[in-house]
Order: C-alpha cells, then sequence, then structure tokens
C-alpha cells in the first residue's frame, strides 16, 4: 500500500505533490510527507494524520523547490507517528527516501548499518534505504552505482523515490509494487498511480520490475535490471482530469455510486448486441479457452462477491468452476493443470494476495485471464490475457462502480466462454438478458434518483448488528451489501445465504438487529421466508425487490428496483445497498472515503 509520487522540471513542485498525494489518499493516509531540493539542501516536511496535515504546514512554511518526492502511508512498520510518516532520510540528511512496498530483510540491513555507525530514528523497514544509499556512496564515486548497491541488498517488494542533496534529479525503481513514469514537456512524473498527476499529462509508461529511473527536467531514463538503458513504451491514457476529482459531492463514494449509469455504458459498449444474442471480447483472444475443461475465480474483498457471482453463471453454463479467495488459492485450489482456466478479479491489478494466486496458478502451468480496472497494472501484465471493466478510475476506498462493473464484465464474459468451450452452453434467455444489461444505466438511474436510502438512514445507526440474506445469484450481494456497510459504517453487519440462517445464525437476531432481505434474483419467496423467521423473532426486516414483489407487504421498510430481468435485479439491488451504506456512514459522521485500517490498493499479504 502507501502511495509515492516524484517530480522533476521547471515549475515549482510543492503544489503538484500535495495534489498528487490527495488523489493517491485511498492508498493509505496515516502519515504524509514530501521532500524537495530547496536550493541550499533538501527539505523535508512530514508529520502523521493525512495529507491536508501537510498542506497547512506548507502555507504557514512557505516550501518551494523544483524536485521532489512525497508519500502517503498506510503503516505496515511502526505506527503513524510523525517519526515514521516518509521521506526517511540518512544520518547526514543529504538522501531523503520515500517507499512502497515491504522491504522483508530489514532487520538484518539494519543490523548491519548500526554495526556501520548509522542511527535510525524511526520503526519503519524504509529507514534502511537512505542509510543503505549513503553507506555505498562512501565507496561508489558514481550516485547511480551507490543506488544501485542499495537496492540490490533490499530483499521484498518496492517502488521508491530519492533525492540527493545537490542532485536536480529523482533516482527511483521499481520492484513489485507499482510506478507509472509522466511525460510532459518539460516536467516528469513518478507516481503510484495515474490520477497523481493526469492533471498535468496523459502520456505514461508503465515501468517494468527491475527498472531503475532517472528523473531530470529534460528527461527521464530508464534503466532495465541490468543497467542497460531501455525504452518503455508510452501510452496516453483516456482518463480526464474531472474524473479523479470530487466534482459537487461531499464524497468520492456518492459521485462514484452516481457515477454508475456511465461507468456501466462504457462496460458494456461494443460488448453486445441483443437482436442476435452476440457477445464480443475485443480484448479476450478466444484462443486462450483451448482445451479449458475447468475455470478457478479468484480474488478478494468486493472483487470475491463479483467472482461468486460471475462462477455462479459459468456453473449454470455447465462448465466446471470453482471460487477461491485468492489468499487461500495455493493451499486451496487442489488438482490445478493446463486444462485450468484461472480468472483473477482485481480491481486494482495490484493486490498481493491475488497476484500471489495469479503466480501460484501460472506456475502450476493454468492458463490465466484476469479481470481488472487498470491497463498497465501488474496483474494485466503478468496475466496471459486481460479483460478491462472500463469503470474508470476510482478513489474512494469502498469499492461501488468497479463492483458493477466487474458484475456486468463477467456476466457477459461467462456467456462468451459459454459460448466457445465445446460442452457448455449460453443462457437460452441471452437476448433478453443482454436488452436488459443495455438498459441497466437508465434503470440506475431511476434507483439513484428515487432511493430512499437516505430517509433509512435517520432511523437505522446505533443498532446492535445489521444482516443481509440472499439466496443463489441474490447472496453475493448479500455479501457485498455487508461488506460495505461495515467499511464505512463501523456497524457489525454480516451477509448469509438466507438458508442458512436457520442454522446458527438466527441465535443472533433480535429486535435490535435489522435484517436486509435481497428479494430479487431467484427464489425469492424461500428468501421472504427467511426473512420472516427473523421478523417473528423481533427483527425489523427492510427488503430490496421490485414495487409489489414477494415480500413488499412483509418487510417493515422496502426499497425499490425496477422489475427487470433477475440477473439484473440484482445489480440494481446492490446499488440500493450502497446506497443505504452511503447514508448511514454520513449519519454516523464517519471518514466515508478513508475508512479507518483500510486502503484501497492492499499490496502486503
Ligand atoms: O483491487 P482489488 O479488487 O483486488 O481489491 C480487493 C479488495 O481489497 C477490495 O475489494 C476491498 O475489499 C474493498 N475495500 C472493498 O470495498
Amino acid at each position: 500500500m502507501c502511495g509515492i509520487i516524484a517530480q522533476s522540471g521547471a515549475d515549482d513542485a510543492v503544489g503538484t505533490l500535495i495534489n498528487g498525494l490527495e488523489r493517491l489518499e485511498y492508498r493509505g493516509y496515516d502519515s504524509a510527507g514530501i521532500a524537495v531540493q530547496n536550493g541550499s539542501g533538501i527539505a523535508v516536511h512530514k508529520r502523521a494524520g493525512d495529507v491536508s496535515e501537510i498542506r497547512e504546514e506548507i502555507q504557514t512554511e512557505a516550501a518551494s523547490g523544483e524536485v521532489g518526492i512525497g508519500h502517503t502511508r498506510w503503516s505496515t512498520h511502526g505506527p503513524p507517528t510523525d517519526a515514521n510518516a516518509h521521506p526517511h532520510t540518512s544520518d547526514t540528511g543529504n538522501i531523503a527516501v520515500v517507499h512502497n512496498g515491504v522491504i522483508e530483510n530489514h532487520a538484518e540491513l539494519r543490523e548491519f548499518l548500526s554495526a556501520n555507525g548509522h542511527e535510525f530514528t524511526s520503526d519503519t523497514d524504509t529507514e534502511v534505504i537512505p542509510h543503505l544509499i549513503e553507506h555505498f556512496r562512501q565507496t561508489e564515486s558514481e550516485t547511480m552505482a551507490a543506488f544501485r548497491r542499495a537496492i540490490d541488498e533490499l530483499e521484498g517488494s518496492y517502488a521508491i523515490a530519492a533525492l540527493i542533496r545537490d542532485e536536480e534529479r529523482v533516482y527511483a525503481a521499481r520492484a513489485g509494487s507499482p510506478l507509472v513514469l509522466g511525460l510532459d514537456s518539460g516536467q516528469y512524473y513518478l507516481a503510484s498511480d495515474i490520477p497523481a498527476f493526469v492533471e498535468h499529462t496523459r502520456d505514461v509508461a508503465f515501468l517494468e520490475d527491475g527498472d531503475v529511473v532517472v528523473l531530470e527536467s529534460d528527461g527521464a531514463q530508464i534503466f532495465d535490471r541490468n543497467g542497460v538503458p531501455v525504452e518503455r513504451d508510452v501510452e496516453r491514457v483516456d482518463w480526464n482530469p474531472e474524473e479523479v476529482g470530487k466534482g459537487h459531492f461531499d464524497h468520492y463514494m456518492l459521485k462514484e455510486i452516481h457515477n454508475q449509469p456511465s461507468s456501466i455504458a462504457k462496460t458494456i459498449r461494443g460488448r453486445v448486441d441483443p437482436a442476435d444474442g452476440a457477445v464480443a471480447f475485443d480484448d479476450l483472444d478466444t484462443e486462450v479457452l483451448d482445451g479449458v475443461r475447468e475455470i478457478h475465480v479468484v480474488a478478494c474483498g468486493t472483487s470475491y462477491h463479483a467472482a461468486l457471482f460471475g462462477a455462479r453463471l459459468l456453473s449454470d453454463a455447465g462448465v466446471r468452476t470453482q471460487v477461491f479467495r485468492a489468499s487461500e488459492y495455493a493451499k486451496a485450489a487442489g488438482p490445478v493443470s493446463d486444462e485450468t482456466l484461472v480468472v483473477t478479479v482485481t480491481q486494482s491489478g495490484e493486490t498481493a494476495d491475488t497476484l500471489s494466486a495469479l503466480r501460484t496458478a501460472a506456475g502450476r502451468g493454468a492458463t490465466t485471464v484476469t479481470v481488472t480496472n487498470v491497463v498497465g497494472s501488474t496483474a494485466a501484465r503478468e496475466a496471459d490475457q486481460s479483460v478491462f471493466i472500463r469503470a474508470g478510475p476510482e478513489i474512494g476506498v469502498a469499492a461501488t462502480k468497479t463492483f458493477t462493473s466487474q458484475v456486468v464484465t463477467l456476466i457477459l464474459l461467462s456467456q462468451k466462454i459459454a459460448m466457445e468451450l465445446p460442452d457448455a452452453t449460453p443462457r437460452e434467455d441471452l437476448p433478453e438478458l443482454l436488452a436488459a444489461l443495455e438498459r441497466i444505466p437508465t434503470h440506475l438511474d431511476q434507483v439513484i434518483e428515487e432511493s430512499r436510502a437516505a430517509d433509512l438512514a435517520t432511523w437505522l445507526p446505533e443498532h446492535e448488528a445489521y444482516f443481509f440474506i440472499g439466496r443463489g445469484m441474490s447472496r453475493p450481494v448479500a455479501l457485498e451489501g455487508a461488506l460495505k456497510f461495515k467499511e464505512i459504517t463501523y456497524e457489525h453487519a454480516e451477509g448469509f445465504a438466507s438458508g442458512q440462517l436457520k442454522h446458527g445464525p438466527l441465535a443472533l437476531v433480535t429486535s435490535d438487529t435489522p435484517v436486509f432481505g435481497l428479494f430479487t434474483g431467484e427464489d425469492v419467496d424461500k428468501t421472504v421466508t427467511n426473512a420472516k423467521e427473523a421478523q417473528t423473532r423481533g427483527a425489523d426486516i427492510i427488503g430490496i425487490g421490485p414495487a409489489d414483489g414477494p415480500g413488499a407487504d412483509e418487510s417493515d421498510a422496502y426499497l425499490r428496483v425496477p422489475d427487470t430481468h433477475p440477473v439484473c435485479q440484482n445489480l440494481l439491488a446492490n446499488v440500493q445497498l450502497q446506497l443505504v451504506s452511503y447514508h448511514t456512514a454520513n449519519q454516523l459522521d464517519r471518514p466515508i472515503d478513508k475508512p479507518r485500517n483500510l486502503a484501497k490498493s492492499v499490496t502486503v499479504q
């Protein structure tokens, strides 16, 4: 986790670094800091708290400099204190470093450096890096050689950017953590993700593991792991700067919920033809499906819930399918062979557990496809093929529009796979499903506009616990509803298969535990019965389903979705639950876009 940024060029770097860090706060917000070359040395400003703290400090201290680095932290080694905030410096203060990743051999390196007279001032793994560079500068005449020798000592994952006193350049390196180069005329940027600098340039190059970069005012030189100069392809991303701002919304999450009619339209565009039931994926070479006899769908968190949805559709099509939490994959996968297709689902493409599962699968001979939002992400580069969900940048830590775009992509992908595999069959009602998918943006507009979630949120908070139940394809929606609710409200919420409630969890149900019933999709009558079993024990039932659908009259409160194809009803119900979570968290005055202890991109296992 953590976000890093660097700039080198003719313009003052301070504003760019601070704005860029604010765009990277989804990666962590425990502490923040910047360092700039200010003409008489390296000036470091850092402290615990989010980026606004540094913005305030700088306003009073008037920092400036044309070359600089910055960091926003999600703590791994050491609590979120001023001392543990990045940048970290060497004993002399001549070297400052920001780092995203984990240095696994930091304890040995710290011991070695301490024995050589270096004094440490933080608990972090990162602090070994500036001391190492300083150590090797004693014997190497060139800074580049000292920098390389330092990174050669590091085990683990890192994206690093370093400033050296009196050198108007940034030294950077990447191994296992993302680092993107942004190229503008006369300005060069490095960052963990594109939103950090997209207001300045949309021309980007994704660096490879092992790359070392030197950023100067007149260019960026890239060297591969052997020190050989290399070129990396420069791509123009189609994100516009407004997409990474909050617009007129109070929170990114609310903006991203409202963005779903348009993000889903982009996900679908060019991929469906309801008239003849055709599904097309320009980005998928179907050769990848040759000889496939079994599919594993692997993901974490919200993406796992999307994976459950996709896996169910594959099973319905007659494809032998299993779904795994990525962190369990290495141990739980069972036999994997060249007849196994492993589909990893990851919004960021950088989740360490998912990348590890991807590598395990590839190592065992499987073919791999990743379903992701981020072009150039590690998962996209490492998988045999990538399918992009096209949701656009998502900044709120709680995934919303990327979930709905993942689900839509997986609906389409499952049917494409069913068309290609010899023993599989696409859904009989595929033309109706595709037609309903095309209507989703309109239906979403209606849900968002007419939702009563905000009213509901006025009486919801402060209950003892909240349960979410669903059956079949509404079960992943129940699980996702509960995850979203706990993530941003900090209230205790759990999702269950509705048929499971009576096998244990019903013991928890009281008049203080509202139950959200997903009355959408299939076997709704059974879910209504399960909800009534909870209601009999005193719980209020909040139903989600079509107007006049089964369960509407029995519910104590009811959130409506348009009466469309059952698969799509689930997607619309999910958006009602996103709004319930958002408004409840808002009611409780929670930091909705930056929930405590969480980060959007989880790059540690
Ligand atoms: O980037 P990924 O989709 O791989 O991330 C997986 C999870 O960490 C992520 O979905 C997490 O659960 C979100 N915070 C959910 O809102």
